[in-house]
């Protein structure tokens, strides 16, 4: 189909269907152009939690449409592109040991495991009880429902610190609870999980864009490893991005996330410059939604995402823990 003819018979159906289309910043920049609303994991969670429609369409990865089913059990969640994951939100499961090492095909260069590769959620849980589980909202939602409460890149800090323990484990990401550690005076007890294309920053790459564009403003997402981290002038979520680069005054901006997020920075900033730290920082999964899987999903209605009852009500919990932190 040509893609005018594909773009309008999206919008038809979407109509037909009482559907919205949700895209998060990574996505192509045709998901991102034709999507009612693109954003970070926690605006796309409110979004998902207060939409009024009848069919959720989730250009994203799978635990954002899980998270979309569990804060609106009502609606139908489709996924376009049924096999989109985050190799990081499987770095953890409650009860069923990982069985292979951490790692991810093509990145060969994983971090230093802190954990053996068959431990649990339920044995971390069982090392430190009574300490609360902090899960990042990339996780499953049967992690979820195990967690106590969930946060994004965006709000880790104020989750953490809006819990009364002097105590808690933050999971998956080592890298987000290295920076949240940094950022609290609370003890985090960290999962060794990564993602493998904010884990594959190093140190050489920021001096050599510093030499490269030495006015540009570096702005990284929590992701990246902490001396990364400590090098950035900005570390924020994807929606933090966009916001601090419309208010800043400067021009020049080295960008260390994944590289979907420059289509927007660059159109809601047409005067100034935006450079990407590395060419392959591509999150795979993110890019497997097209206009044609749009398409069908909307068209067939597939692929449905529904999270089992017993399973969404605590995930649920968890969650709108976090919601209601302002
Ligand atoms: P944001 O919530 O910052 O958009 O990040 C989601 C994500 O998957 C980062 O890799
Ligand atoms: Fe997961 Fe990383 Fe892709 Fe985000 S960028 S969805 S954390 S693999």
């Amino acid at each position: 189909m040509d893609k005018h003819l594909l773009y309008n018979s999206i919008l038809e159906l979407k109509e037909k269907r009482r559907a919205i289309i949700l895209a998060h910043n990574y996505q192509r920049e045709e998901i991102q152009e034709i999507a009612d609303y693109t954003g970070d994991s926690l605006e796309l969670s409110r979004i998902a939690a207060n939409a009024q429609c009848e069919v959720i369409v989730f250009c994203g990865v799978n635990f954002m449409a899980e998270s979309a089913s569990i804060l609106s059990p009502n609606k139908t969640v489709l996924l376009p592109a049924q096999d989109a994951s985050c190799p990081m939100a499987d770095m953890i499961t409650i009860d069923e040991p990982r069985d292979t090492p951490l790692s991810y095909p093509g990145y060969n260069d994983p971090p230093a495991l802190t954990y053996p590769v068959n431990f649990t959620l339920r044995d971390i849980k069982n090392r430190y009880p009574n300490v609360p589980v902090v899960a990042y909202v990339n996780t499953t939602a049967n992690v979820k429902a195990e967690s106590d409460i969930c946060c994004t890149s965006a709000n880790v800090v104020k989750v953490i610190n809006s819990l009364p323990n002097e105590r808690v484990i933050c999971l998956p990401d080592k890298n987000l609870s290295d920076w949240a550690q940094k950022n609290t005076k609370k003890q985090i007890i960290s999962w060794d999980g990564y993602c493998h294309v904010h884990d594959r920053v190093r140190l050489s790459d920021i001096e050599s864009a510093h030499t490269k564009y030495p006015n540009a403003i570096i702005m990284a997402h929590p992701e990246c490893r902490i001396e990364i981290l400590e090098h950035a002038d900005y570390v924020t979520s994807t929606s933090g991005m966009l916001r601090y680069a419309k208010e800043s005054n400067h021009n020049e901006f080295v960008v260390v996330t994944e590289n979907g997020i420059l289509y927007k920075l660059k159109k809601e900033n047409p005067n100034k410059t935006f450079y990407p730290l590395r060419k392959d920082m591509i999150c795979p999964n993110m890019k497997k939604t097209t206009l044609p899987l749009l398409y069908e999903a909307l068209k067939d209605m597939k692929h449905i995402v529904k999270v089992p009852h017993s399973i969404q009500i605590p995930a649920k919990k968890a969650l709108d823990r976090m919601l209601e932190i302002k």
